[in-house]
């Protein structure tokens, strides 16, 4: 029998997958030492939004516990931290989608409601994965313009059409570290037709004060085509476990459910979140940390007089010209930030709130990476 002409199984592969670009996340800090021969006991990592205290010593605990029984799978269903959540949060559990981190939930959302031609909304500098988990599913993303670098609601509201079947919220969004307050947030979701999903992204919600946080808990409820997404990564300090989770109405979390790998969440992952659950008193130290962070970098900032975007996260975005010559300046003082020119955001750095030591050394190496900037420019001219 003679053979079809043979294309490559690459060639064949939907064009809307070959098109997404690839994921570009913060240099790790082996890496960097590989390529600039830094030790790397010397690298101050800020690239990440992960939490520079680490994780709780209750979850630290939980995780060496678990890891004596690594050869059993882990429980699917992951029951123990189901009803942890379910107690705290005051949802029940059949409402409740475990993700291997939160990015998995928001996957798990576009890849059991998205069809190849339906449009997903979102918001320019709106958090990355929304563009890709879009157009993994051959859906079409529409970018709605930004206000003053946050989302426009009431243009996003517009943007939505009968082949809308999903729309994204980042609150507070990453890069911008931009904020909604609840009521406006809640007032977009009920002019949000019922048969169009509203994924709210909470990841950096822990990191709100108490009185900013989010009400979204009571909404699922009211609003049975929300899903709302939190993470263990950032504030709990779990981020390399991979374990995050969706809240949802139980119709829907049930469809989510279907379409998970089966043991998407390990059981270091699952033990951890519980223990970090657990320690409220370690979510609230970060928070007051991150803030303290937060204010030392602005000061830092003002004295070097760079624009920067008040951020409502556990990092900042500043502008600072030409930012590629910048980073890779601050790089080779063995400082890792990440550039958001993926973005559209070629003159900005996003930098993470580090340890007070961790900033200082950042604000330290800044004035000389800038100036490595201005020699770049007077080398091209
Ligand atoms: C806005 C936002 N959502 C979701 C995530 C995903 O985090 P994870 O998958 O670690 O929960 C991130 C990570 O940076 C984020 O910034």
């Amino acid at each position: 029998m003679k053979s079809q002409p043979s294309s490559s199984v690459v060639e064949r592969a939907p064009e809307y997958v070959r098109a997404i670009a690839p994921y570009v996340g913060g240099k790790p800090i082996e890496e960097v030492a590989r390529e600039l021969d830094l030790d790397p006991a010397t690298i101050v990592k800020l690239a990440s939004n992960e939490n520079p205290r680490g994780p709780s010593p209750r979850a630290l605990a939980a995780i060496a516990r678990a890891a004596a029984d690594v050869t059993r799978y882990p429980d699917g269903n992951g029951y123990a931290l189901k009803m942890a959540l379910s107690a705290k949060l005051r949802i029940a559990p059949d409402q409740i989608v475990l993700g291997n981190g939160s990015n998995d939930v928001l996957e798990l959302a576009t890849q059991a409601l998205l069809r190849p031609g339906d449009h997903a909304v979102y918001s320019q500098y709106a958090f990355i994965v929304y563009p890709l988990a879009t157009q993994a599913r051959g859906a079409l993303g529409i970018e709605v313009p930004a206000k003053d670098h946050a989302h426009d609601l009431d243009a996003m509201r517009a943007a939505i059409t009968p082949r809308t079947r999903m729309v994204f919220i980042a609150n507070p969004n990453n890069p911008t570290g931009t904020w909604l307050a609840g009521e406006a947030v809640e007032a977009f979701i009920a002019s949000v037709p019922r048969d169009v999903t509203v994924v709210l992204d909470e990841a950096y919600n822990e990191y709100l004060e108490p009185s900013q946080q989010s009400r979204s808990m009571a909404w699922i409820a009211r609003y049975p085509n929300l899903i709302v997404s939190h993470t263990f990564s950032k504030a709990h300090g779990l981020a390399a476990l991979r374990v995050g989770y969706g809240v949802t109405d139980a119709q829907l979390a049930d469809l989510l459910n279907r379409v998970r790998q089966p043991f998407n969440v390990n059981s270091l992952a699952q033990a951890a979140a519980l223990a970090a659950l657990d320690d409220d008193a370690y979510v609230e130290e970060s928070r007051r940390l991150n803030r303290a962070g937060m204010q030392q970098l602005e000061r830092g900032l003002s004295v070097l007089r760079l624009r920067y975007l008040p951020s409502h996260g556990n990092f900042i975005l500043i502008e600072v010209g030409d930012a590629q010559p910048v980073y890779e300046a601050l790089l080779r003082q063995g400082i890792i930030v990440r550039p958001v020119g993926n973005y559209d955001l070629p003159t900005w750095l996003r930098v993470t709130v580090g340890t007070e030591a961790e900033n200082a050394r950042f604000l330290a190496a800044l004035a000389p990476a800038l100036a490595s900037r201005a020699s770049a420019t007077t080398r091209a001219d």
